[in-house]
């Protein structure tokens, strides 16, 4: 795919983004943060002009296929997305979405803030972590099968050029960041070749390349105790696929859940910004859903904006809306999840009227 910044900048003051509202909570939190997000960037010259389109369980209910190939062209188009939650169908021979979205924009650094938030009462109030994931391997390579009646296999793939190119990706950002350290959470002593290769190549760059940040590896079963022990020993940490999604819940738990945790999945020529979590069918519907996390989210997309394309007003836009929603935590205007009495869209209100 070729690296379309040229096009981007003819037209800067309005910048095209496709946004995926998604399936379940997603409609909902969607409308709240696109709300939120228009009213912040409302004060600057530029303008945002979301293109909507649609994947997963939507897609479907519109006859199309799981993601249109117009959501991926779109996509494709403007270099950027903003994605809610989508519903994979479980079984029935689908793909996830998410594993789709990745794979064809070889969006291969999933990063996700986790750190406590001020007026949000949880076990630590020091957490602050990056999560940085494998986003393109390991267990999710799809390549799955059925050896002999009875028995299924699903393959674990680990390439050198992926393990190189995530751990180069982590430490740079540790690096640019002024993060201290990056740990590795591994199970090399069973999976010695998959995640030995995924941890030699994670220790290699650390070696070569970066030796003023601190590096060390942790056998994830030990590494998840040593997380709800105490969380502010770990500063950046480094997963492949599988054990990146489940530490990423993990993770939220410590913060207050996975109403506020943002993420970004990122390639070399576009992003996806879109929560940790999922579509929640379970509070589907009610007005009772978080937007947060996925304002978290376009609170990283704003700014990975502001640098990828020099439009440092909407940097401007993100703190903006950062500070107005810390705001709203410490005076306890919060969604339900959060120990709130706040619905989905009077969140929204808040978090607009402290701009
Ligand atoms: P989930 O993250 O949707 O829900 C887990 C629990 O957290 C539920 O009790 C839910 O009510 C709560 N929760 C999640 N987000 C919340 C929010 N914003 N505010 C308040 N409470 C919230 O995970 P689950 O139930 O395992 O998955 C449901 C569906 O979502 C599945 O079809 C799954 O494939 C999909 N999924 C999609 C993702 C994506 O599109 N990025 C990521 C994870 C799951």
């Amino acid at each position: 795919m070729a690296r379309p910044d040229k096009e981007y900048k003819r037209n800067m003051s309005s910048i095209e983004i496709p946004v995926i509202a998604g399936d379940g909570i997603g409609p909902e939190i969607t409308s709240a943060v696109l709300k939120i997000v228009d009213a912040a960037v409302r004060s600057t010259s530029l303008q945002l002009e979301w293109i909507p389109v649609v994947a997963g369980l939507s897609a479907l209910e519109q006859g199309s296929e799981l993601i249109p190939q117009r959501t991926m062209d779109e996509i494709a188009r403007c270099g950027v997305a903003l994605k809610g939650p989508c519903t994979t169908p479980v079984g029935e021979g689908f793909t996830s979405i998410n594993v789709k979205l990745r794979k064809a924009f070889n969006l291969y650094a999933a990063v996700r803030p986790v750190r406590s938030m001020p007026g949000v009462e949880t076990r630590y109030q020091n957490v602050d972590l990056i999560i940085i994931r494998e986003n393109t391997e390991g267990l999710y390579s799809g390549v799955e099968n059925e050896v002999t009646p009875g028995v299924v296999m699903s393959m674990k793939v680990a390439s050198k050029a992926a393990c190189q190119r995530i751990a180069t990706w982590a430490f740079r950002f540790a690096n640019r960041r002024g993060r201290e350290k990056v740990t590795v959470l591994h199970k090399a002593n069973i999976m010695k070749m998959t995640d030995g290769l995924f941890l030699k190549c994670a220790s290699d760059v650390h070696a070569n390349d970066y030796p003023n940040l601190a590096f060390e590896s942790t056998i994830i079963d030990a590494g998840c105790m040593k997380l709800v022990q105490d969380p502010s020993q770990f500063d950046v940490l480094l997963l492949e696929n599988l054990y990146g999604d489940v530490i990423s819940d993990l993770c939220a738990g410590l913060v207050g859940g996975l109403g506020v945790v943002p993420g970004a999945n990122i390639g070399e020529d576009l992003s996806i910004f879109e929560a940790v979590h999922g579509s929640a069918p379970d509070i589907a519907g009610r007005n009772i859903a978080n937007p947060l996390a996925l304002l978290m989210s376009s609170v990283m997309m704003l700014n990975f904006l502001a640098e990828t394309r020099q439009l440092p007003e909407l940097a401007e836009s993100a703190e903006l809306i950062r500070r107005s929603y810390d705001a709203c935590m410490i005076h306890g205007e919060k969604t339900r999840d959060l120990g709130g009495e706040l619905g989905t869209a009077e969140f929204a209100d808040a978090v607009i009227a402290r701009l």
